[in-house]
């Protein structure tokens, strides 16, 4: 054993002593699960390339799902075999600071050959992501992710439940990915966007069903940068969760959008003839194409749809309470065709010119987020309701993600959605606003950043201080 995880077994055996009964019995019930971040190969473009060296959990990409039942906790021991540090941060989870997983913010990062236990309950179920959280515009792109799924305790009879962990890749013709991670123009435009969309690391997969069969579909978008804007053909999706909280169920009519970091959840009723097949086809940016595709087999598996109530438990955030509370405009600029001409970074006023030759080009109010020590954006009691207005003032969409919190979207240009929604990672689009409110509730200093990785990595982020 390494020396920093016996210091925490000893920490947590001492604490144990201290402890009562009821506590060291749930701490025997945890989920222990053993995560390696090592090389590995995948084979994501097919038989026809070589496989593509990649870095993965357990070496593989996406990484074994994770799934927990409502309830459990889980014990991530996570070993970093990379010959670079790393850290796992578990994306859309309320849980304690300490386990967030963002090194130099929330901990040390895990050294190679080193190892760190991460252990929390999630408070909700739902469809969520782990992820590395050191250099992420690297180690994500490299395929340093996986799903974590918690399931209801009574989920909605579906006869499938289905992962499609999405993910969008720049490769060279020998399939190998392009070294260029953190290119300038990726930086100051729409971010690393690929060449090759991949569903749980397969480039154009297959997808047999069956005619009648009922699907529930998580959607999770791991790419650094890619939003999508997914359309089922005939088939007619309902929406039943978006970034893992439950919305009441609605059928999307248009495509279903995923920003960076985003999830969706539908259910479908698969109602194409047995033998025809039909792609899923993303239209987000100017060319569209095809992602994935369905194959039903020959013999239906029912004639008439399931007709079972799909929607979920609501969800069990607090709500914010804004009657009395001012908005905080967060205004967004920078980048390539941006209007920003000055900004602060550590501390210091300078011009964009001088701020881009040190890498950055983005500001949230003027201030440029490169560093994890600087001043918050906010710095609130706990417990207090809190109003954002993002205002994003540039001619790209930010997938805008907020640690250890998850915000209620409440309008969107100024006009009141019908049905307001929690969200951890809204997509931003140019030029637009949107508001939020959420309760400052979970102490500790929270990253708030665009999760276009290379856009975070410009500067596009900033610190949100809840003090306990
Ligand atoms: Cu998905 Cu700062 O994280
Ligand atoms: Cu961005």
């Amino acid at each position: 054993m390494d020396r920093r995880s016996f210091l925490q077994y000893s920490s947590m055996a001492a604490l144990a002593t201290a402890m009562p009964r009821a506590v060291i019995a749930s701490s025997h019930a945890a989920k222990r699960v053993d995560m390696t971040a090592r090389a590995g190969k995948a084979h994501i473009v097919g038989p026809d390339f070589p496989a593509t060296d990649i870095w993965g959990f357990n070496g593989q990409v996406p990484g074994s799902p994770i799934r927990l039942t409502l309830g459990e906790t889980i014990e991530a021991h996570v070993h970093n075999k990379l010959k670079v540090p790393t850290a796992v941060h578990w994306h859309g989870i309320r849980l304690p600071n300490a386990m967030d997983g963002v090194a130099g913010l929330t901990q040390a990062a895990i050294e190679p050959d080193d190892s760190f236990v991460y252990r929390f309950t999630p408070p909700d179920a739902g469809t969520y992501w782990y992820h590395s959280h050191l250099n992420a515009y690297e180690q994500v792109g490299r395929g340093l992710y996986g799903p974590l799924i918690i399931d209801e305790l009574e989920p909605p009879r579906v006869d499938r439940d289905l992962v499609w962990m999405i993910d969008d890749w720049r490769l060279l013709e020998d399939a190998s990915i392009s070294n260029d991670f953190g290119a300038g123009h990726d930086r100051s435009h729409a971010g690393r966007i690929g060449n090759v969309p991949t569903v749980n690391g397969r480039f154009k997969d297959i997808v047999k069903v069956r005619s009648g069969e009922r699907i529930r579909l998580r959607l999770i978008n791991a790419s650094n940068a890619r939003n999508f804007a997914l359309s089922f053909g005939d088939l007619v999706p309902s929406i039943i969760a978006v970034d893992g909280q439950p919305v009441t169920p609605h059928v999307q009519t248009g495509p279903v959008v995923v920003g960076a970091a985003g999830r969706v959840d539908l259910v479908i009723d698969m109602t194409g003839d047995p033998g025809s097949s039909m792609p899923v086809t993303d239209s987000f940016y100017r060319e569209s194409f095809d992602l994935v595709k369905w194959v039903y087999e020959a013999s239906p598996m029912r004639e008439s749809l399931l007709d079972t109530p799909i929607a979920l438990a609501p969800a069990t955030i607090p709500e914010p309470d804004i009657s009395s509370v001012d908005p905080l405009n967060i205004v967004i600029a920078g980048g390539a065709m941006g209007g920003l001409r000055r900004a602060r970074l550590d501390g210091q006023w300078m011009g964009l010119r001088e701020i881009a030759q040190q890498g950055y080009v983005w500001a949230i109010n003027d201030t440029v987020g490169n560093r994890l020590d600087m001043p918050p954006l906010l710095d609130v009691a706990r417990h207090e309701s809190v109003r954002f207005v993002f205002d994003n003032q540039t001619a790209f969409p930010h997938p805008m993600h907020l640690h250890g919190h998850h915000m209620k979207l409440l309008a969107i240009n100024g006009e009141e959605l019908s049905e307001p929604r929690w969200v951890d990672s809204p997509l931003l689009m140019p030029n637009s606003t949107m508001e939020l409110a959420f309760v400052a509730d979970n102490p500790g200093d929270w990253l708030f950043h665009c999760h276009a990785l290379e856009h975070h990595a410009a500067g596009l982020g900033a610190l949100v201080r809840v003090r306990s």
